[in-house]
């Protein structure tokens, strides 16, 4: 095992330099990926603006109906135009999410949490593979706890779901969790998005920090932002701008879209900023004219 004591370099993250190794595809750590991988990549990330706008709606897993989340057979409909991915549980996709929307899905397929335990790090694969190609899954969500109790199970999990979909060309999204007694630095998310990253995962999830572009230029694979919990929307949007500004290659966002009064033009102006480089400021002043 290497020994971090007597480390004296300075770090270097060069951030102002393009990810190096991309030749021949438009998204980082995508380079050497076969046909169907990449097609699931470019299903989920606009080829164009090399951005996804996911629509995070997973939380049921262990909040039941959390607020905001208590119709998704009507809200699903509705926010369909303006988003690139739904994430949740196969359960919540195929009662309603219709076939006919023809986004990409991004599968949860850990579970064995809930809102009722303290400790909300020990979860199992829950959903198999075969069941992730029969709907026809983009890629496959898998909770990883680095750091806490539940960390070697969820490594395992995360390792088999990531085999799995290498044997079918199916990429594995690592969604870094931050539980109570996890820290929310950036030297956590250095840590953990690139542990994620080195155990093969095509797709990052994690939050915004301090130094944010530092996370993003130390992991080589795209990097996609939750928007934690709800903000007054004028913030929910600046933080969207600032990670995409950072070098996110979207965002994954729940609570602040299904949670404001206006959950429809939220995501309307998420995308504006992720896919049409609008500024916080622009996309503000688009929701307020929606809105009013
Ligand atoms: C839970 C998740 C959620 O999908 C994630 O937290 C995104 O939702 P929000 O924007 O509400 O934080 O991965 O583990």
């Amino acid at each position: 095992m290497a020994d971090l004591e007597g480390l004296k370099v300075a770090k270097d993250y060069h951030v102002e330099t393009p990810f190096a190794n991309q030749n021949g595809f438009y998204l980082k750590g995508a380079n050497s990926l076969d046909w169907g991988m990449k097609k699931h990549m470019s299903n989920i990330f606009n080829p164009k603006s090399g951005n996804t706008v996911m629509f995070a709606f997973d939380h049921g897993y262990f909040m039941g109906s959390a607020a905001g989340l208590e119709r998704l057979d009507l809200l699903i409909p509705q926010l369909a135009p303006y988003v690139d991915c739904f994430m949740g549980t196969r359960g919540a996709i195929r009662t309603c999410v219709a076939p006919e929307l023809t986004k990409s899905v991004a599968l949860r397929v850990t579970s064995g949490s809930s809102m009722l335990q303290d400790d909300l790090s020990h979860e199992v694969v829950a959903v198999d593979i075969e069941d992730a190609i029969r709907m026809n899954a983009d890629c496959m969500a898998v909770q990883t706890f680095i750091g806490a109790k539940g960390q070697l199970s969820s490594i395992d999990n995360l390792s088999q779901v990531i085999n799995a979909g290498m044997r079918y060309s199916i990429p594995t999204l690592g969604v870094c969790a931050v539980g109570k007694e996890m820290e929310r630095t950036d030297r956590f998310f250095k840590l953990a998005t690139r542990i994620i990253a080195e155990m093969g995962c095509q797709i990052v999830k994690t939050y915004d920090c301090e130094n944010f572009e530092e996370v993003v230029a130390a992991c080589p694979v795209p990097i996609v932002v939750a928007g934690g919990k709800k903000l007054p929307e004028k913030e929910a949007l600046e933080l969207a701008y600032d990670v995409i500004r950072k070098g996110a290659h979207g965002v994954d966002m729940g609570r602040n879209i299904f949670q404001s009064q206006y959950p429809i033009e939220m995501a309307k102006a998420v995308n504006k900023i992720v896919h049409e480089g609008m500024t916080a400021k622009e996309a503000w002043e688009f929701f307020e004219d929606e809105t009013h």
